[in-house]
């Protein structure tokens, strides 16, 4: 115990002020936000799944372009979250090899399939937009490194946002069954991006604690309350509808208010035994062995470089 960098600790918490690197934390300080920056960075990466999927079926040069720079720039939010966590003391491969090993968490939401063209609107309106939701707030985080990479991963998710409110529009405005497809697609990604926002309040250990510490600033089911009210209004622009008929504003609470969600699901998913669980990992796995000549010529060239400036 260190009680000069406790006090320290303390002070900028209660001055909302920022944390870095070389500051003193408590231990159970750094776990969460390690347990938090690598799930998040593991999510970005898994995430590129789904939607590289559709990279060669995308309906025309332009959409295949967008979409190519969309889940490129998932790969770039992965490695600065990634470098977010190895300032608090882990390395990536430790934080690779317990992804591979399946012992580390990433979002639900990447473990349901994207079956047609309109599930790239519906990731990019519903599934961004949550993300965003979510991210927002996380740019205030207390941790500095953690606070400044959500700045631009925020940037870039509004724009990942727009484009599949875009591909969802055109789709709604086209024939009969791109409009149905469009509808089909807004129908199953939308419970799945409510649960992105983790379990209710009530069921949430860590909810508390984070918040003590300014790293989260709104509980899970305020920031559900929160998209659901984004989604509402943004959803009569489609010309769609959100497949939940409980959809209200509290006027007591001044809430919005959404039909009940499947916990048992969300529970089975985060267990390992969602729709694509197992196709995840094991296209996470052979990414990772199909790039291991690449990781060898790195350290090869680093080795042959330290040597010549040893002479
Ligand atoms: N999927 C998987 N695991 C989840 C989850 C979800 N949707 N929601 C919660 N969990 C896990 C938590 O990680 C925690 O597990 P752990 O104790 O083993 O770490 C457990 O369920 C209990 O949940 P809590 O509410 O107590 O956990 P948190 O306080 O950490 O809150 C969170 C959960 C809101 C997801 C929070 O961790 C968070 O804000 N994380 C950062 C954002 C993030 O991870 N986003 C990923 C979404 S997708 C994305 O960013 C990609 C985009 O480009 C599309």
């Amino acid at each position: 115990e260190d009680a000069a960098g406790q006090a320290h600790f303390d002070r900028i918490i209660a001055e909302d002020s920022r944390i870095e690197p070389r500051d003193w934390m408590p231990a159970a300080y750094r776990k969460t936000l390690l347990r938090q920056i690598s799930q998040h960075a593991h999510s970005e990466i898994i995430g590129m799944q789904p939607e590289a999927n559709w990279i060669t079926r995308a309906p025309s040069l332009k959409r295949k372009a967008i979409l190519m720079a969309k889940v490129q720039d998932e790969a770039g939010h992965g490695l600065y979250l990634y470098s977010a966590a190895e300032t608090l003391g882990q390395t990536r491969d430790k934080m690779m090899d317990d992804l591979i090993a399946g012992k580390a968490r990433y979002s639900s939401i990447f473990n349901y399939p994207a079956l047609s063209w309109a599930d790239m609107g519906a990731i990019g309106w519903l599934v961004d937009g949550a993300a965003i939701c979510n991210q927002v707030p996380l740019c205030r985080a207390s941790y500095g490194p953690y606070g400044r990479a959500m700045v631009r991963i925020c940037k870039e998710e509004s724009f990942h946002q727009r484009q599949g409110f875009e591909i969802l529009l055109e789709l709604s405005n086209g024939t009969p069954e791109q409009k149905q497809m469009a509808q089909d697609a807004v129908n199953r990604w939308y419970a799945p991006a409510l649960m992105m926002f983790g379990p209710p309040d009530d069921d949430s250990p860590n909810s508390k604690q984070s918040m003590a510490w300014n790293i989260k600033r709104f509980s899970n089911d305020e920031l559900r309350s929160r998209f659901v009210g984004m989604m509402v209004e943004q959803v009569r622009v489609l010309g769609l509808t959100l497949p939940d008929d409980q959809v209200r504003f509290n006027e007591d609470t001044k809430k919005w208010e959404h039909g009940p969600l499947d916990w048992h699901e969300f529970q089975e998913v985060l267990a390992g035994r969602g729709p694509c669980n197992a196709q995840r990992l094991e296209r996470r796995r052979a990414a990772h062995d199909d790039g291991a000549w690449v990781r060898e010529a790195a350290a090869a060239y680093a080795a042959k470089q330290s040597a010549k400036q040893q002479k």
